[in-house]
């Protein structure tokens, strides 16, 4: 497949637009665990060309933009958007404008940016500050189009995610499992699911504690994370997340920074590899799990971005060896670890 708008170019509405892709979607979807009567299954959206689900709604929001002629893109971000949007930018052949909260996105997200040659700007304040700016900005000129998720292209393209779950499994999941942000993903699914037909999951958000208004139904001033991606406070689409959650008869959770680096090392002990932000997804199952309300049937969790785009925040739970070694010493501590001896091995 030759990345969402051609695999699905029909429920998109684009008629002839080119499409401007990276080869983005079609993204595996792999069975993780049985328990008891829930079948969990994740969807590894960090295998994306740029890392994380962004680029779903970035092939479509900037083909678009190209195809009406815009001279640039803009948008705000904690980090992935503004790495898909200079990638496919940069393949459309425009220029893009990307504004971060200072110090608060990852080297790793900001070095995507700037290899791919965006304009690179900081706000002092947080992510809710930058869109706000960035919103403002693209209201007064027509030199450059906004590509954050209040683009409805975005969200039309991210439902493509939807599409593939359905395609593979044959069928909607009974629930599904995102961590939610600024709001658009959960959205998007959420119509996704509608607009495709065989069912809709019920919707499970979940937030991390220090970042949760839609948890406590209060815009968050001054939201803190870990993840942070999702260190957001006042999402833009919360309208449409709560109508999705509501009508889905879903919910939403708040999980502790605690927990979300207890549900990172967990995937990455079973070979999954993905960034705070996606492990909060875990992080819901795995509460739900604890005190047993994990709903049956098939749940299937939206693991959003690679772990490569953070890394930093596991030596918070990483062990390195550093110390040289020679054949003698690798036997014995083969020895050692396999034979169940005093050295700890992750599992
Ligand atoms: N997971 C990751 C890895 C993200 O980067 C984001 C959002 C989300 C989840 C939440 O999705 O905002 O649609 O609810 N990142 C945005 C950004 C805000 O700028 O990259 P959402």
């Amino acid at each position: 497949m030759r990345g969402v708008i051609e695999r699905y170019r029909p429920y998109l509405d684009l008629a002839d637009t080119p499409a401007v892709t990276l080869g983005e979607g079609s993204t595996p979807l792999i069975s993780w665990a049985t328990w008891g009567t829930t079948d969990i299954f994740l969807k590894l959206e960090g295998t994306n060309p740029t890392g994380s689900f962004k680029d779903r709604g970035m092939t479509v929001a900037i083909s678009v933009a190209r195809q009406q002629g815009a001279q640039a893109v803009i948008c705000a971000s904690t980090g992935n958007t503004a790495a898909s949007a200079a990638a496919y930018a940069a393949r459309a052949g425009l220029p893009a404008f990307v504004v971060a909260p200072r110090g608060q996105i990852t080297q790793e997200k900001m070095l995507q940016a700037l290899v791919h040659q965006a304009t690179f700007l900081t706000v002092d304040g947080n992510f809710d500050a930058a869109l706000a700016m960035v919103r403002k900005v693209a209201e007064r000129t027509s030199l450059v189009t906004l590509v954050n998720s209040v683009n409805p292209w975005r969200l039309r393209g991210q439902e493509t995610g939807a599409y593939e779950i359905v395609d593979d499994l044959g069928r909607a999941p009974d629930s599904l499992v995102l961590p939610v942000g600024n709001a658009g993903n959960i959205s998007a699914y959420f119509q996704g699911f509608k607009r495709y037909g065989h069912g809709v999951p019920r919707m499970l958000g979940i937030q991390a504690q220090g970042s949760s208004p839609l948890v406590s139904g209060q815009d968050v001033e001054n939201p803190e994370t870990i993840a942070s991606a999702i260190r957001i406070g006042k999402p833009a689409s919360k309208h449409l997340a709560v109508k999705a959650v509501a009508e889905s008869g879903g919910a939403f959770l708040a999980v502790s920074d605690d927990e979300i680096l207890d549900a990172q090392r967990e995937l990455a002990a079973g070979g999954v590899f993905v960034e705070p932000a996606s492990a909060t997804a875990y992080a819901g199952i795995k509460r739900l799990k604890a005190q047993d309300m994990l709903p049956d049937g098939i749940v299937a969790a939206i693991l959003t971005g690679t772990g490569l785009k953070d890394g930093h925040t596991p030596l918070k739970w990483t062990q390195a060896k550093t110390e040289s070694t020679d054949a003698d010493r690798l036997e014995e501590t083969l020895r050692t670890l396999l034979n169940g001896g005093a050295v700890h091995v992750a599992h």
